[in-house]
Parts: C-alpha cells; structure tokens; sequence
C-alpha cells in the first residue's frame, strides 16, 4: 500500500510567542510520488517531515493521509519509516539485528529473517548481515538504514538528507539506488535536501520552501524553466542564475531598453507579449536574471534573431575540464538575495512580514551590511541613472557580475574585452518584490513532461 499525504495549510511555532517556523503549507503529495522539500538550512524542512512523521505537533493546519485526519495519529500508527541524516542505528546490533529490530517489534514471535534476506539482496548488502555498525563505512551503514526502512514495508517513507554525510561520488551512487528502489516499490517517499541538484535529480516534483514559506512547487523542469520568484530562480541551477539590477525605460515611440549599469539590452521589435509586459515597469528597478545558457561569446554579426549584444571584461577563468566558467564584468551591478544560503542569524527580524519593503530595499540593506564583511558591492542610489560606482577600494570587489558557459577550447585571457550575444527568449526579469514578470507569470509552459 502507498500513501496520499496532504498538508493543508499546516503551521509549525515553536513557543506561544515564536515565530511560525512553518508557515501555512498546503501540499498534496499523490500515492508513489517522489517529492524533495529543498531550501537553505534552516527553512523549515525537518520540521515538516517530522511533523508528517508524526514527531512533532502541527501547531495550525490538518495532516490529511489517504484523506482521513491524521494530526492526532501516534507515529506507530502511520506506517511511515524514516531515513535520516545521521544513520541511527544500534551499535551494539549485527546488521541484520539492526534491519530486522522493527520487525520484531511488530511481529513479536515472528522469524524476520526472510524478510532481512530479500531486502539485503536488494540493497546488496548479504556480506554486512553480521557485522557492527562500527565495521561498517558511512555508505555501507546508510545502506544498512535505507535496509531497515525498506524491510518493514512502509506505506511512504521519509528521508531527511540520507546522503549528506558521504562523500560525493557515493552520494552520487546512493542517489541512483534511492532512486530505482523507491521507483521500483513504488511507495511515496518525501525527501529532504539543501542540494538543488539532489532535489532535481530525484523529485517527480520539488517543493522549495524559504523561511518556512512554500514558494514553489512543480516538477524539476518547470521550477527550473518557470521560477516563481528570484529566491527559486536562484536557489535552482547551476552555475547560479545570473542576477543584475536593471532599469527598465520604455519612451513613448521609442525601442524599449533594460539598462544594466553602462550597458543595455535593446529589446527587438515587435515586442513579444512578455516584452510588452515589461512596459508597465517604465523608470522603474527590476531584477534581470540570466542564466548561462541566456549568453554566449559571439561577435553581433553572428547575432541570431531574438540576441542582442553586450560586451564583458574577463575577470576570472574556472576551468571545469570539459567547460569553463567565465566570470565577465559587464559594469552592472549584480542583485543579492538575501537567505539564499546561510541559515538566519538568531534574533534577526523576520523580513518576510515587512509587506512595505521590497527585495530592492533588502538588497540595499544587505549591501549595507555586506560594506562591514569582505565582500565589495557595487552601490548606487536607486532611481538614479548615473553609472555605478565600484565600492572604496578597501573592498575586494566580486569577481565578475556574469557568468557564461564556454567550452574549453575558446581561448580567453583574463583581462579581455569580450563581445556577448544574450538571447532574449531566456530572459528573466522579477519585479521590486522578486515576483516574476517576464516570461508573465501566467505563461504556459511548453514542457514536455
Ligand atoms: N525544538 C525546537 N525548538 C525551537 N526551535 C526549533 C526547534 N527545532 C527547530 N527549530 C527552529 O526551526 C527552524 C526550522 O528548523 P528545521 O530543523 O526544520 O530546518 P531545516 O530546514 O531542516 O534546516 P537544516 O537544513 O539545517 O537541517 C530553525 O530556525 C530552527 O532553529
Ligand atoms: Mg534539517
């Protein structure tokens, strides 16, 4: 049997007067299905599944499986098994104690031994039956786990990042494992991660959650082609999605332009229906997003239809074997999220609430607040065109404000000036708040499935 797990609007506080730590989620997770909850440490994710778990209390909000209620069922009563980061098994157990120890406890006086078998040959793990967890080798005992959850035949089970704690190429190889074996018992599996490429390469779907907040949920594809807001935009890909701040003019019988510090992108006429959206925006600040793929080296004679020129200055060269990164100065001023990736400070104040501040009066906190740490930021006053100036050269600047994929054989120096062509159909642009605007938000994706 697999399980249906609905979460209706459920929220999670800590103390009478703490913050809501989960913030009214609504998620319908269909039987067999494969979701990943992924956002920064922090954000909410063990929570959610140790209160689907039933090892924490729903504050607000219904647990719903196979329809029933489900807040007040003790966690025996759910036939759920989990995974967690740590391994947790008994030492002082063989292997196949430690796999068969919840048999016995649900079937006292029943021979587990069959089962612990099957699910070893599975896991293909017969030789570790009868050694200690301290004879084991992490991946070896996280095999061991997964054989404990997998043995008891659960209805879902959950996983709080298994993988995180061995090293990449076992992670890698452990994954495809989860992978086929959750696919192949077909039994609903809710996992947590904070490793966007995990949660792609798993999920039949991915919710990404930010400071306790769902802010988007859908297959790999969609949240990575149609990001909701710049935090997913963000979070989703890599290398990371590009993000400069832009000024959008749209002069009454003119072309319509996003300047970019010195530079601008000219957006080709007719305007395309996203395009035209952008029109509302005139004289205001947005967040342009490009990702790698948006931009490629090329003189504007090669130009096809839909790119528009800029050039960039090499500043950094990462060489990845059969790639490299170039990191450009373009002389714009690259956007910061903030709680992208470090867990919140304690006592910082929850900015979410603040409905009258945008993620541009953010960004501008956080520059400030950046001028006291190591990173240099480009600063300028909003609403004004002049050109950026760099930070005091106190301040190591950020090496390069874009990053383009170029294939290794294309020799660059550090220090080149180099034309760009950026394509226009994978043109990202958020509003003041982070929102998408373009592609508009209604925009029908055209993913195959
Ligand atoms: N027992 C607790 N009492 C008070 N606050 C808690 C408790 N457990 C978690 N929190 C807080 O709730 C928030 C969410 O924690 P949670 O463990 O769910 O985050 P997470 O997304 O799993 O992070 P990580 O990726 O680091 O594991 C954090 O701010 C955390 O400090
Ligand atoms: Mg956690």
């Amino acid at each position: 049997m697999t399980r249906a797990i609905s979460l209706h609007d459920v929220s999670k506080t800590y103390s009478s007067k703490g913050t809501r730590v989960v913030d009214r989620l609504s998620l319908d997770i269909a039987p067999g299905e494969f979701l990943v909850l992924l956002g920064p440490s922090g954000c909410g994710k063990s929570t959610v599944l140790r209160m689907i778990a039933g090892l924490e209390e729903i504050t607000e909000g219904q647990l719903l499986l196979d329809g029933e209620y489900a807040n007040d069922l003790p966690p025996a009563g759910r036939d759920m098994a989990m995974v967690f980061q740590n391994f947790a098994l008994y030492p002082n157990m063989t292997s196949r104690d430690n796999i068969g120890f919840p048999l016995r406890i649900e079937s006292p006086g029943v021979d587990p031994g069959g089962r612990v078998d099957a699910t070893a040959r599975m896991l293909g793990i017969e030789d570790l039956l009868d050694r200690f967890p301290g004879q084991l080798s992490g991946g070896e005992r996280q095999r061991v786990a997964m054989g404990r959850a997998i043995a008891r035949h659960p209805s879902a089970f959950l996983m709080d990042e298994p993988l995180s704690n061995l090293d990449a190429k076992l992670r890698n190889h452990l994954r495809a494992e989860i992978s086929q074996l959750t696919r192949e018992l077909g039994v609903t599996t809710v996992y947590v991660t904070h490793d966007q490429s995990e949660a792609m390469s798993l999920g039949d779907r991915v919710a990404v959650l930010r400071s306790g907040v769902l802010q988007q949920v859908g297959t790999p594809r969609a949240v990575y082609a149609l990001p909701r807001n710049v935090f997913v935009a963000a979070f989703i890909g890599t290398p990371r999605i590009n993000l400069l701040r832009g000024l959008v003019r749209a002069p009454l019988g003119g072309a319509m332009t996003i300047s970019l510090g010195k530079q601008f992108l000219r957006l080709p006429e007719p305007l395309s229906l996203d395009h035209q959206m952008l029109r509302v925006q005139q004289g205001r600040e947005v967040i342009v997003g490009l990702r790698s793929e948006a931009v490629r080296i090329a003189k504007p004679a090669a130009a096809r239809p839909g790119e528009v020129p800029i050039t960039g200055l090499v500043e950094h060269l990462e060489f990845q074997g059969h790639e490299v990164l170039v990191h450009f100065n373009t002389g714009s001023q690259p956007a910061v999220v903030p709680d992208l990736e470090a867990p919140r400070p304690a006592g910082r104040p929850d900015r979410r609430r603040r409905r009258d501040s945008t993620v541009l009066d953010r960004l501008r906190e956080r520059a400030v607040a950046l001028r006291a740490g190591s990173v240099g930021v480009l600063e300028r006053p909003i609403g004004t065109t002049a050109a950026p100036e760099l930070a005091p050269a106190t301040e190591p600047r950020l090496p390069g404000d874009l990053v383009v994929r170029t294939t290794p054989d294309i020799q660059l120096r550090h220090g080149m000036q180099v034309p760009l062509l950026v394509d226009l159909a994978h043109l990202f642009v958020f509003d003041q708040d982070g929102d998408r605007i373009c592609p508009a938000p209604d925009h029908v994706p055209d993913l195959e499935e």
